[in-house]
């Protein structure tokens, strides 16, 4: 596995130097002139832990809970203090854990943000279905949150226990979610799981579609190293059946791919942090994209605290990029949405994409992995399922190592990729 992402990223980056993160960061973070600058927010909390997740979280605690919102709006105030004047920023995403916990406290975080950022295409927060109730999403609402993402994850029993997640009661949901509308409500759905069918997946997006959502979301199952999961991910080839099954089915229902595994069903319906041109992101375990580097902050909440409590950024790496290394991410992350603008490409860093990957690019086309019209580059079905594939080997050699060793060091001196 390593030898295919490390052969992968020399061919691409062309250049054998490793994605080096240090432990060295800056006091300020050099945003004022991104474009399309997207926010994102972690609330680490959550109720009780699933077995099967990555993400940096840790059960509730109010006390606790307490002191990293009031560390969290310090971090916002420092970060966005630089920029003179109210920064334009495309999106402002909640995520977790379980950012309900601190429902009561969006609304004051949210009014931070405002103070140094002007957001012009709405406001996420990701939901457990526990927290689908009609006093909450009007707490949310009343906050200005445009869009929600629910976790549903499976709406059938076997799957649900599979994952150890409790039964969706689903009549609540709909209910809470007819009387309390917002402009997206997006729900989550976990594929690949072992022995899972065609007929399952279509009967959870049936559900979610009929069930007041208007966005769905299906991710692959990965089954990270470090998490304590006894779920296994299914074979490779039953795998690209169920996935071009549930992608037809989608399409034919009128569906619009709206990224590489969501899916919504009216025009406007969006839910996604990733793909953005450069992002901030505040809170433990958020990450920073922005034209010469990535970050990411620490994933311990006490040492978070600590040192924003101090005065101090709670970056622990710090990646700076080559040229090439940025090109890659960029057309990683774009890719996301299934399609590449070459328009946009050449705007970001000043040089035609062909010029820099007009070889890779004639190769996918004539593989059946792309096509092009215009100038814009559209990924197949079959593009679809290579990246789905490299992007899971792409989780386990980068995304799985490094959240590995972020969740026992704190501050770890460097790591390179
Ligand atoms: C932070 S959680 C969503 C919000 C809420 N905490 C919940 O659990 O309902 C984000 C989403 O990531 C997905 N996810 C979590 N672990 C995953 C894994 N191992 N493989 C694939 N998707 C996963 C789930 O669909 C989950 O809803
Ligand atoms: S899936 Fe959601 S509720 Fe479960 S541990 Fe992860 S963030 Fe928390």
């Amino acid at each position: 596995m390593g030898i295919i992402t490390n052969v992968t990223r020399m061919w691409l980056t062309r250049s054998v130097r490793p994605f080096r993160f240090t432990g060295e960061f800056d006091r300020t973070l050099p945003y004022e002139d991104c474009e399309r600058l997207g926010l994102y927010i972690h609330i680490p909390f959550c109720r009780s832990l699933c077995d099967f997740c990555p993400y940096c979280k840790t059960v509730y605690d109010a006390d606790l809970c307490g002191r990293y919102i009031d560390a969290l709006i310090r971090e916002i105030h420092m970060v966005g203090a630089q920029s003179g004047s109210q920064k334009e920023v495309t999106s402002l995403y909640f995520g977790g854990g379980t950012p309900a916990l601190a429902a009561g406290r969006l609304g004051e975080i949210i009014g931070a943000v405002g103070e140094h950022f002007a957001v012009t295409q709405g406001i996420g927060v990701e939901l457990h279905p526990k927290d689908v109730t009609v006093p909450l999403l009007k707490t949310l609402k009343a906050a200005g949150v445009t869009k929600i993402s629910i976790g549903i994850q499976s709406f059938q029993g076997k799957y649900q226990d599979l994952l150890g997640r409790g039964a969706v009661d689903l009549p609540a949901l709909s209910a809470a979610l007819a009387q309390v509308p917002f402009e997206t409500v997006s729900m989550d759905f976990i594929f690949a799981l072992p022995g899972q069918t065609f007929e399952d997946l279509k009967t959870d997006i049936d559900l979610a579609f009929a069930h007041g959502a208007n966005h769905v979301a299906i991710y692959p199952f990965i089954d990270f190293t470090f998490t304590d999961s006894p779920v296994q991910a299914m074979p490779k080839g039953e795998k690209r059946r169920l996935l071009d099954q549930i992608t037809h089915y989608c399409l034919e229902r009128g569906y619009v791919r709206t990224s590489i595994w969501t899916f919504s069903s009216q025009a406007g319906a969006c839910y996604s942090s990733m793909t953005r041109d450069n992002f901030l992101g505040f809170g433990c375990s958020a990450a920073t994209l922005l034209r010469d580097r990535f970050k990411i902050n620490t994933f311990s909440v006490e040492a978070y605290c600590r040192r924003v409590d101090g005065g101090q950024l709670p970056s622990c790496l710090t990646l700076r990029f080559t040229l090439r290394q940025r090109m890659v991410y960029y057309l990683f992350w774009t890719a996301y949405s299934t399609r590449v603008d070459e328009r946009d490409f050449a705007r970001f860093f000043g040089v035609p994409l062909k010029k820099m990957y007009g070889l890779e690019l004639k190769t996918a086309r004539l593989l059946g992995l792309v096509t092009e019209q215009g100038g814009v580059w559209q990924m197949t079905l079959k593009g679809a399922f290579f990246y789905h594939y490299y992007e899971n080997y792409y989780t386990l050699a980068y995304i799985d190592k490094m959240w590995g060793v972020l969740r026992r060091e704190a501050f770890p001196e460097r790591i390179e990729l």
